[in-house]
């Protein structure tokens, strides 16, 4: 890491979301438009920043992060006619997503317009992520800044995305130039990232919009096969010993991905986790009580990341609620910062309920399955 990196002096501005005023954001714009870097909440997560015109601007968002070169950025505008300078004319498909969703959570991989943007941004590909964010503090600075503001989520590398400014320090305090903290952020997980193939929407990443909600708009929407979120599961015995299971390696991806972002670790909290699904409540709720139970006799700090519905049934040093399995916008809402809850108490072993992969589910399963490093343990010896 360069010694740049760690000499920054960050400054922080508070904005009262729903009472944002654009010369409140003066400041951090004319940051952003000079080349630097600002931290900003949008309605999935924390960003990061930079003008994605400026490639020195650029390269420190890597740099900060400590982000591999060959995963590209998103680039977030303010309004429509912000997006003509830098992409190639696009389907008629294209403009309805947008039509429907934008502001919104889903960041559309468009032609990029050769040497409109960085190219560090693209990594090097001939498209370009760009979404509209609906958060009026988003909206005022990137308007305010005058830049296509590309802006990964404003975590360290492979931790859980930031929901609260406090996150964002945590993790950047000394390596960005700014953060404005509007408070905790919406949906909590990603924006949903698709491509277009013709006429079909393939989701490159679940996130906030719903595959139900794109169905809605056009008739043929896929999961890319690289996602993969069923053959992950190691089917186990309803009757083995979590030692057993512990032990074993993940699975990999079988198939290439085609989004850079997808074959890399991600939001993994420091202790090793396992997802674990069954055919009822009570078959996995037990197992893990004795998951946990086996776990504390060897002295490891323990947490269990379970619904509303079965919170009761455990006991660990850490025992945690994504809220109800029939309102997972809550689990999205809550996820991260309950993964980082687990590191502050220093949880070195976790077990995770698995939830229905259906609405707001599938992102949520997807992050689960990622923050796990893939381990996922299926109880029901049917579900190959
Ligand atoms: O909600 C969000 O999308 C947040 C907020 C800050 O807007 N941003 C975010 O950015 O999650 P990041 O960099 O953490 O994730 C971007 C994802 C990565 O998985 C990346 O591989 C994918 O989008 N991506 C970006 N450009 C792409 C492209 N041209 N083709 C395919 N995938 C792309
Ligand atoms: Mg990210």
């Amino acid at each position: 890491m360069d010694t740049q990196t760690n000499i920054r002096n960050t400054q922080y501005w508070n904005i009262d979301k729903d009472a944002a005023l654009p010369e409140q954001l003066d400041g951090a714009a004319k940051v952003l438009a000079s080349g630097g870097t600002v931290a900003f909440p949008t309605e999935t997560v924390y960003g990061l920043g930079a003008d994605a015109r400026n490639t020195e601007a650029v390269e420190h968002i890597f740099h900060a992060k400590g982000r591999p070169s060959d995963n590209p950025l998103i680039v977030h505008i303010a309004t429509i006619e912000q997006l003509e300078p830098y992409v190639l004319p696009y389907s008629a498909v294209a403009r309805r997503l947008m039509d429907c969703f934008w502001p919104g959570p889903l960041t559309i991989v468009l032609p990029v317009r050769p040497g409109a943007l960085s190219a560090k941004v693209t990594a090097g590909l001939e498209t370009v992520g760009m979404r509209m964010p609906d958060h009026p503090v988003a909206l005022q600075l990137i308007a305010a800044s005058g830049c296509p503001v590309a802006a990964p989520s404003a975590n360290r590398s492979g931790r859980p995305s930031p929901t609260l400014a406090s996150h964002v320090r945590e993790d950047l305090d000394g390596r960005i130039d700014g953060i404005v903290d509007g408070g905790a952020t919406g949906v909590g997980v990603e924006s949903t990232v698709i491509e277009l193939v013709g006429e079909r929407v393939n989701i490159l990443r679940p996130g906030g919009v719903t595959i139900e909600a794109l169905r809605q708009v056009v008739p043929d929407v896929t999961v890319d096969p690289a996602l993969q979120l069923k053959s992950d599961i190691e089917p186990a015995d309803a009757n083995s010993a979590a030692s057993d299971i512990a032990g074993q390696s993940p699975n990999r991806d079988i198939t290439a991905p085609r989004s850079p972002g997808m074959k890399y670790a991600h939001y993994a909290p420091r202790g090793t986790m396992h997802i674990v699904c069954g055919e009822s409540a009570v078959q996995v709720t037990d197992w893990i009580q004795r998951a946990v139970d086996e776990a504390e006799s060897r002295g490891d700090v323990t947490g269990v990341l379970a619904f509303d519905e079965h919170i009761q049934s455990y006991h660990a040093d850490v025992v945690q609620s994504l809220g109800s399995l029939h309102a997972l916008e809550g689990a999205a809402h809550r996820l991260y910062a309950a993964l980082r809850t687990f590191d502050e108490q220093g949880v070195q072993v976790m077990y995770a309920e698995a939830c229905p992969e259906a609405g707001m589910g599938l992102a949520v399963m997807n992050r689960l399955v990622k923050a796990a490093g893939h381990r996922v343990i299926s109880l029901s010896p049917s579900r190959k």
